[in-house]
């Protein structure tokens, strides 16, 4: 029996936080026993909006691998490489382009919203509106059966589907539909109790060492209305105990939930039990990352091996894409 394809990318923005860890990574180590995997570095991606400066684009490339190898993704068993390396994905991209209708891609949920959104960036570009099309590429050109996402890609996903009906329609059943393989998880909060996000300051990073994560864990925002340590607080709104509720045991989370109701304990004890089960999980993930950030040759390497691997399996697919179109 062979294995099911699983591909996913994600847009090099240079550190992970436990977000991205809890988000994403822990979902695709877990997928790399039962699957084939392919996880890639989306560099055109991260282009379509990141142009106007990239002179930081290596250098989060090589980060984010590091923190991928850290938490557990292992060459091994997955393919590891880097979009831009694959001249085939691009090309598929512009047959692509011949024969998705406008409309498929401005009624894109996310294309909508960033456009309206974001104003310090030229984001009107032919490049931003094909930004789906691109992925549709990435996972057509693998077969992928799976596609790990979170929830704000599910629209992509249904687009690549799409996409592949029609071209199956127009040439012949060259390309299989693939299922996004949804990341049930929450988002996680960062310390100013907003979602943990690179652009709020607010993150836990994996790279983080344990003294500058105890650091930003005891100046962590919990229960606003808690002032003092004889108020009561409320769990429910505490971006601590959120956190808690991940990384801690039940039966504190269950201690937590009783005793700071009551100022029976204070957030500066949650905070310290946080922290001992917080440093304990990323302990081997940490070691792990000093080894692989001490060796850079190698982690290159590593993305040019996968990408050799990767570059085998687009080809062919390009030839029967090539063949079934008649160029
Ligand atoms: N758009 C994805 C993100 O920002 C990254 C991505 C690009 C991707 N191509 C993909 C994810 C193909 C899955 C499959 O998260």
């Amino acid at each position: 029996m062979t294995k099911k394809r699983v591909l996913s990318g994600m847009q090099p923005s240079g550190l992970l936080h436990l977000g991205n860890l809890m988000g994403a990574l822990e979902n695709w180590r877990k997928l790399q026993d039962e699957y084939e995997c392919f996880f890639f570095i989306a560099d055109w991606h991260a282009l379509t909006s990141q142009y106007a400066d990239t002179s930081r684009m290596r250098a989060y490339i090589h980060e984010m691998v590091i923190d991928w190898l850290a938490a557990g993704i292992d060459p091994e068993k997955s393919v590891i490489f880097r979009q831009s390396q694959l001249p085939e994905h691009a090309v598929f991209h512009v047959l692509l382009s011949m024969i998705t209708p406008l409309p498929w891609l401005e009624r894109v949920p996310t294309y909508k919203e960033k456009i309206e959104q974001v104003q310090d960036k030229e984001l009107h570009t032919y490049g931003f509106l094909g930004y789906p099309l691109l992925q549709a590429a990435d996972i057509l050109i693998y077969k992928a059966g799976f596609v790990p996402v979170g929830i704000d890609q599910l629209p992509h996903v249904e687009l690549t589907r799409e996409i592949c009906r029609r071209f199956n329609a127009l040439y012949g059943e060259v390309l299989s539909e693939p299922q996004p393989l949804m990341t049930q998880y929450p988002k996680l909060l960062g310390t100013d109790g907003r979602k943990m996000s690179k652009s709020y300051n607010n993150c836990l990073y994996l790279s983080d060492s344990p003294e500058e994560l105890t650091k930003k864990v005891m100046a962590m925002m919990t229960d606003p209305a808690r002032q003092r340590r004889s108020d009561p607080g409320n769990p429910d709104v505490c971006p601590l105990y959120s956190l808690d509720r991940i990384f801690a045991p039940k039966e504190w989370c269950d201690h937590v939930n009783v005793e700071c109701r009551k100022a029976g304990l204070g957030c500066v004890d949650d905070k310290k039990e946080f922290l001992k089960h917080l440093l304990a999980y990323l302990k081997p993930i940490q070691e792990r990352r000093k080894e692989f950030a001490a060796d850079p040759k190698k982690v290159a390497e590593l993305i040019a091996e996968g990408s050799r691997k990767a570059r085998i399996i687009a080809r062919k697919t390009l030839e029967e894409i090539t063949g079934a179109m008649k160029l």
